[in-house]
């Protein structure tokens, strides 16, 4: 699909369509107005006639509209103006797209990003237009023998800004929307593979292809052998019961200050979480196919990195290992010593991510880390909290939780924090070893990070807990989201600017000269 910006009256596109929205009730915007104006009533009539209310989800495509250049005119339905926000405006441009690919459009000039969406600019209103094409037209049909295709599928959209002065702050959104995108999509693809085909070799391979084809970004497997004599003894722990092999894949990305701290991502790979011996019950147990979307959230947020070619360096591990019973897999009561030292005891072997990020997050260390932000679907616990709409976030250090929330906000893949207290702590404490891997039922998601956090103390750390928000399992929609790859490259970019912004010029002292 091919993504352009432009600035031009909507009379004068030649196009197979032009794309414009009308508000509840029977309302014209701005660049409807304008159609109106040269076919001389051609839409206000239809309005009057009662074929479009305006209404959130309608659509009307026109043919031959007086005046104009382009084979059809689409009409969208935008809602009431004044209650246009966030996620009614992608819901406008995703019934929009859908429309276009399904109506014969092969290509369009869409208007509906000089809508009015409540305190959003122009380059907000371009991305998300464009994560929003993407996400929409995505389908994952790999494994299916036979396609279904769309007759005239939708090529190329041009989006519209009101002034050529706002061209170049659309150009660069857009670019940063096709990068987060395909970034997006990386991670849809690796997340709705089954776990018969994504193993953990499976996501190695992968980040092997993807360093291929990046000069600054490269790889390195270690191997079931590497991670016994380096002593990742939690992680190993979880992996003994299954025929795959465990690793760890390792993935940098060099494009900063030679000796620019890194942030490292750490991402939960468990390409199918059976529970182990603590085994699940068999409904919807397919789901945890999707227990490695931090993994994959990981290599696609690499991807966009590297795509635009930030200045930064970057770091991100993937432990991966798949998790289930068998006469070699560890049993409730075990005790390990994790890659830090410390002692658990695995009292349930269905909270093993924790188990592998712990390692990770110790091995992280090396890098003397800027911050690490671990991204695992690690609980229910956080499903039940905050549902499919927010990440859980709990981190050690306030500045690190402000730019996620915010990246979050801008980027439209939110989070939300969780308090992680010294009260909770007591939840994990063990009569045998250091640590225990459960805390009970209660506050689960917020237990889980405070195992994490005895392995974080050297450094700025974050946790978001993807478990609601990674896939959806609902009737209707299925499958991998992509999440959070827009929050972590927005942090990324966010970063980026950081560095490349020149500091502000010393304050001009104005003497008076009279
Ligand atoms: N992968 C699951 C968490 C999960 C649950 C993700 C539902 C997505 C949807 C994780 O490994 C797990 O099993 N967590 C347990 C931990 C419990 C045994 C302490 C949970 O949250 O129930
Ligand atoms: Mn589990
Ligand atoms: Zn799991």
């Amino acid at each position: 699909m091919e993504f352009n910006t432009k600035s031009g009256h909507p009379e004068k596109q030649r196009t197979a369509c032009v794309v414009v929205g009308v508000y509840e009730p029977r309302r014209l915007s701005e660049v409807a107005r304008r159609i109106d104006e040269v076919s001389q009533g051609h839409l206000s009539s239809i309005l009057r006639r009662g074929d479009l209310e305006g209404k959130p989800g309608q659509t009307l495509l026109l043919h031959n509209v007086p005046g104009t250049l382009a084979d059809r005119v689409l009409l969208v339905g935008c809602g009431r103006e004044r209650e246009l926000g966030d996620n009614q405006y992608r819901k406008v441009m995703a019934q929009a797209i859908r429309t276009l690919h399904e109506t014969g459009s092969m290509e369009a000039v869409c208007y509906l990003t000089e809508l009015n969406v409540r305190g959003r600019d122009t380059a907000w209103r371009v991305r998300q237009a464009i994560e929003t094409a993407h996400s929409t037209l995505y389908v994952f049909d790999q494994l299916k023998s036979k396609k279904e295709n769309t007759r005239r599928p939708l090529r190329k959209i041009v989006f519209s800004v009101a002034s050529r002065r706002e061209l170049g702050l659309a150009e660069q959104a857009s670019r940063e929307a096709q990068k987060i995108a395909e970034g997006a999509r990386l991670a849809k693809d690796l997340g709705n593979m089954p776990g018969n085909i994504c193993t953990p070799s499976y996501l190695a391979d992968q980040a092997k292809t993807l360093c291929g084809l990046h000069e600054k970004l490269t790889c390195k497997v270690l191997t079931e052998t590497q991670l016994e004599k380096q002593g990742f003894g939690a992680l190993l722990a979880v992996s003994k019961g299954s025929e795959q092999p465990p690793r760890l894949i390792i993935l940098e990305y060099r494009n900063g200050k030679k000796n620019d701290a890194p942030i490292v991502f750490v991402g939960k790979g468990v390409t199918f979480d059976s529970g182990g011996i603590s085994i699940k019950p068999s409904k919807n147990m397919d789901e945890m196919k999707f227990d490695m979307c931090g993994g994959a959230a990981v290599l696609g947020t690499m991807s966009a990195a590297a795509e635009l070619q930030l200045p930064l360096n970057v770091v991100g591990l993937i432990p991966a290992v798949e998790n289930l019973p068998s006469g070699g897999a560890t049993k409730p009561g075990d005790i390990v010593t994790s890659l830090s030292g410390q002692t658990i005891e695995i009292l349930n072997t269905d909270a093993e991510g924790r188990l592998i990020l712990c390692d990770a997050l110790t091995y992280a260390e090396n890098y003397k880390p800027e911050v690490v932000i671990d991204i695992a679907t690690l609980t229910g616990g956080c499903v039940v909290a905050l549902g499919k709409h927010a990440h859980g976030l709990l981190s050690n250090h306030n500045p690190l939780t402000n730019d996620l929330l915010n990246a979050g906000k801008d980027s439209g893949d939110r989070a939300w924090e969780l308090p992680l207290w010294d009260d909770y702590q007591e939840q994990i404490k063990s009569s045998f070893a250091d640590v225990a891997n459960v805390g009970g039922r209660e506050g689960s998601a917020i237990t889980a990070a405070c195992f994490l956090s005895r392995f974080t103390k050297k450094y700025h750390w974050a946790h978001l807990d993807i478990a609601g928000t990674a896939y959806l399992f609902d009737k209707k929609e299925k499958g991998a989201t992509g999440r959070p790859v827009p929050l972590l490259t927005q942090y990324l970019i966010d970063r980026s600017n950081e560095v490349t912004v020149a500091p502000p010029p010393p304050p001009v002292v104005v003497v008076d000269e009279e």
